[in-house]
């Protein structure tokens, strides 16, 4: 089958690789019909993420069509349309009874080499790195999924392919950022990053209570996505001398009662800090430029929440003091997409929230290289392209 490899730090191309098969009875092989980029993928791709190898399949955000199942998949059928999560869920350790899918105790063959990192292995996941699993992913024909009852989703008639994509990653993250939050009915949010996952966050906040949303990013077009399907107030960050001196000025001198950072490691800044994390990151002294998680945690009123779904490594300058004489709580965690699923469902049937307005580019899978570039070196033209095998 043809799938899009990483060779190397911004090294990829589209080759022909062996098909999937079943290895295990709980096996699901799903033909994909969509698959899309996500900010998570440029860490490795630009070298921050180490754990790939030449000619990794990468994606982990995908739908497609049930090809075959396992003689131990029961809830699933050859033909089901369906959504697959991107951590991969077991079903039956504690974590996955407790819904914490992507901490699944079962999911990660190399467990034994993120142990020492993590204390506690995460779950699998497709596509990303041999600590999380070495799993081959999405942007290809076919995906091999395991414990297809446990990770596949059929999709009601009336959502679409495009809709349901985002059911796999981007929605379920951006709604956990907002759950982390503990929304009252009028409450202030500010999310940084108006990117797939920032808009993802912004628009479910406003679904759960929030009264006002002040997004913070760079690129105009992405604000104006912000404003328009999410009616959320925005802030350029290049356009003002403090984003945490704009919040408190937008709201009443308090704060916003709760701040999502949907940026990640790789964040864009003016100051003199973000000199010193962009020299050290590239001296590799330090993985991360916490800019905007860093101005989540200064930009948020004493004792609100600070919600982080941007991935990081290892921080340098951390303020932690800050937390703690603002009272404030920290919470964070890689995505479990599959206890959300019927939710998503209903904000998309019942008219809430339509995700396919993150689609910018369409294109064939053998053009995925050209989709990266632009999705990495064009954020104002490109918020998620997808690729059709
Ligand atoms: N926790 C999870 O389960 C999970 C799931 C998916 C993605 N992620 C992470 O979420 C983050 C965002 O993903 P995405 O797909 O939306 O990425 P993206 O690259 O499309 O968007 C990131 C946005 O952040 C903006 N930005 C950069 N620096 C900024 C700053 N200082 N202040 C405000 N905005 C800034 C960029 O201009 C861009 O619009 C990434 O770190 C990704 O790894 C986490
Ligand atoms: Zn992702
Ligand atoms: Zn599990």
């Amino acid at each position: 089958m043809r799938a899009l490899c990483w060779n190397g730090v911004n090294d990829l191309a589209v080759e022909t690789v062996p098909d999937p098969r079943l290895v295990n009875p709980h096996d699901v092989i799903v033909a994909v019909r969509l698959s899309t980029t996500c900010g998570s993928d440029l860490h490795f791709i630009d070298g921050y993420l180490p754990g790939m190898r030449e000619g990794d399949v990468i994606g982990h955000e995908f739908m497609g069509e049930v090809l075959e199942v396992g003689g131990a998949v029961e809830r699933i059928a050859v033909g089901d349309r369906v959504v697959v999560p991107s951590f991969i869920g077991c079903g039956a350790c504690w974590y996955c009874g407790a819904q914490r899918y992507s901490a699944c105790d079962t999911t990660n063959p190399n467990a034994a080499v993120q142990q020492p990192i993590l204390g506690f292995p995460s779950g699998g996941i497709y596509g990303y790195t041999h600590p999380f699993g070495g799993y081959q992913g999405s942007h290809a024909e076919y995906i091999r999924v395991p414990f297809g009852d446990v990770n596949c989703f059929p999709i009601p008639e009336s959502i679409t392919d495009e809709q349901a994509l985002f059911c796999s990653d981007a929605l379920p993250t951006g709604l956990m950022g907002a759950d982390f939050c503990d929304i009252s009915p009028g409450d202030t949010v500010a999310v940084w990053g108006s990117g797939g996952v920032g808009l993802m966050a912004a628009h479910t906040s406003r679904l759960l209570g929030a009264g006002r949303v002040i997004v913070i990013d760079r690129v105009p077009e992405r604000l104006e996505l912000a404003r328009r399907h999410a009616g959320a107030d925005t802030i350029d960050y290049t356009s003002v001398d403090s984003v945490p001196a704009t919040l408190r000025e937008m709201t009443g001198g308090r704060g916003p009662d709760a701040c999502i950072d949907a940026v990640g490691m790789e964040a864009h800044g003016t100051g003199v800090q973000h000199l010193y994390d962009r020299a050290k990151q590239l001296l590799r002294l330090e993985t991360d430029r916490a800019t905007a998680l860093r101005e989540a945690i200064m930009s948020c009123r004493k004792t609100g929440v600070v919600s982080v779904l941007g991935v990081y490594g290892v921080t340098d300058k951390f303020p932690m003091g800050v937390l703690t004489n603002k009272g404030l709580t920290l919470r964070t965690a890689q995505q479990s997409g599959q206890r959300d699923v019927s939710r998503m469902f209903e904000f998309i049937t019942s008219g809430q929230l339509d995700p396919s307005y993150l689609i910018t580019h369409d294109l064939p899978l053998s053009d995925a290289v050209a989709g990266y570039d632009i999705f990495k070196n064009d954020k104002s033209e490109c918020v998620r392209a997808v690729f059709r095998p």
